[in-house]
């Protein structure tokens, strides 16, 4: 078969069925039980796409595919297998900068390859065609935003930068506008350049979208970051797409437009469970500029108990509702409160488990670390469902949660959480909060629960004090 025929009849196929795997992938991404084989599904997606990209290529050097491959499964695989369960979002944003960064790469790649190495005359959309040429300035804006915006995500995840809190520069607004229009402008002329001019001007395009990926991310701290993330991931696709345009490869076009859709509709879902706008995060520094809101960091009145004085409660308890947080997944204490639930459960009390959207630290964090210890689905409650469950409910036991039980988001407007939607722990009868200290937890503010007459502190690491506690239930 001629490689022309394979280009005309095979490769669109394979193209095909590379699609239909990505979609019936990412669809069953969407829930728990199927996500693992969606996985999969977009794993063999993928094959098929580079199979079918080396085909349509035809005769090239695979020593240089080779040695890419090579090098991205070490560093690739040398991540995996280090990171731990609670880094995973920073390992997305580290993945999103780098899906960014490659989209720029390979629109880069195409305007060296066509303008500067085969010393081109004309201007750039005469050289490129115009829709390559717009494709590449966008692929070039949209994929530096993507990365330095993606590692300055990575860093606040972390707590590196200001311990994730906001940074806000003067007159941020309008530099950051600014640059927005400027590097529109400057990417306009670019297309409209001579070859010979459009060096410079792809050059400073670059610089401004690595800039701006930074300017735009800084100034958004505090709880706002899932939104963040997930706009970044949309990023990456669009940026992906936009490369798809200037290659002329169909599959990543639709790749990326999916991941690109896909990560909006995350972003949404996100600023609901925030109560915010997309705009209103994007200015960012939310409740930072009025002050910091959650009165002073001072406890008084914080009452704490040990496991036996909380077993002896829960003896008497006929329902109990578990909500988990980010300390849960540190404490890798996902087991043991399986454990502790069906020996209640044994015992004839109902419990079940009140799941925050941002609870954690990547979407669906929770989910996934129950779903690990084989926590039955029907047992976790989403939080309209469950909040008005709480005040009927005898006991809340709070397992490394903070921010998404913390009362002040309903009461200071100055938050920096104001307005999110919690989980009314406070309404149950009694409240037990499992945390090491009285830190504070990702927003840095303080949670006035603790100081509430129904809520008593069992100071530890969460897997620790559930495993005591389970100790005792079964002595009772
Ligand atoms: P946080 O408010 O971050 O609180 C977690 C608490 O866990 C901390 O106060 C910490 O207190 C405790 N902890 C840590 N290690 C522990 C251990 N080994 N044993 C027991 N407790 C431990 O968590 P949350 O309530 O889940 O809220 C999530 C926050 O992260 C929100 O502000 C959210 O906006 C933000 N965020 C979420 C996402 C997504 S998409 N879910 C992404 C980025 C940011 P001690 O140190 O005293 O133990």
């Amino acid at each position: 078969m001629s490689h022309e025929v394979i280009r005309s009849t095979v490769v669109p196929i394979i193209y095909l069925v590379s699609t239909v795997f990505f979609i019936f992938g990412i669809k069953q991404l969407a829930k728990v039980k199927t996500a693992r084989r969606g996985n999969t599904l977009a794993a063999v997606g993928m094959l098929f796409a580079i199979v079918g990209s080396l085909l349509e290529l035809g005769v090239i050097d695979y020593r240089w595919i080779g040695g890419g491959m090579l090098v991205g499964t070490i560093i690739g695989a040398a991540f995996a297998i280090r990171v731990q369960m609670t880094a995973m979002p920073e390992m997305v944003a580290l993945f999103n900068g780098f899906g960014g960064l490659a989209s720029a790469l390979v629109a880069g790649s195409v305007f060296w390859e066509r303008v500067v190495e085969q010393s081109a005359t004309g201007r750039i959309h005469q050289v490129l065609g115009t829709d390559s040429a717009i494709t590449v300035m966008l692929s070039i804006l949209i994929g530096g935003i993507t990365f330095t915006g993606s590692i300055v995500a990575l860093l606040k995840l972390q707590g590196n930068l200001k311990k994730g809190q906001p940074i806000l520069l003067p007159a941020r607004h309008f530099i950051t506008l600014g640059l927005l229009a400027g590097s529109f402008v400057i990417g306009g002329f670019a297309v409209a350049a001579l070859a010979a001019d459009s060096v410079v001007l792809v050059l400073v395009l670059s610089g401004a979208a690595l800039l701006l990926g930074i300017l735009l991310t800084i100034p958004i701290g505090g709880a706002d970051m899932p939104v963040v993330v997930s706009l970044l991931n949309s990023y990456s696709g669009v940026a992906a797409s936009m490369a798809g345009f200037v290659i002329g490869n169909p599959l990543l076009i639709i790749a990326g437009a999916m991941v690109g859709a896909a990560g909006l509709i995350l972003t949404q879902i996100m600023c609901v469970a925030m109560n915010r706008s997309l705009l209103n995060v994007l200015v960012g520094g939310f409740g930072v500029a009025e002050g910091t809101g959650g009165g002073s960091d001072e406890y008084t009145n914080v009452t704490s108990c040990g496991p036996e004085e909380a077993a002896m409660i829960l003896e008497n308890a006929e329902s109990v509702i578990i909500i988990p947080g980010y300390g849960l997944a540190v404490a890798q204490a996902q087991h043991a409160v399986r454990e502790l639930a069906d020996l209640l459960k044994a015992r004839g009390t109902k419990v079940t488990y009140a799941i925050h959207p941002v609870a954690g630290r990547m979407p669906g964090h929770m989910n996934v670390l129950l779903a690990e210890a084989d926590v039955p689905y029907e047992d976790l409650l989403e939080m309209d469902v469950v909040n008005p469950e709480f005040k009927n409910t005898d006991v809340v036991i709070i397992l490394g949660a903070n921010d998404v039980v913390n009362p002040v988001a309903n009461k200071d407007p100055k938050s920096p959480i104001a307005g999110m939607p919690i989980l009314n722990a406070y309404e149950a009868r009694s409240v037990f909060v499992v945390k090491r200290s009285l830190s504070a937890g990702y927003a840095g503010i303080k949670n006035e629960l603790f100081e509430y007459d129904n809520t008593m502190m069992i100071f530890g690491d969460a897997k620790k004090v559930i495993q005591d506690l389970i100790a005792e239930v079964k002595d009772l």
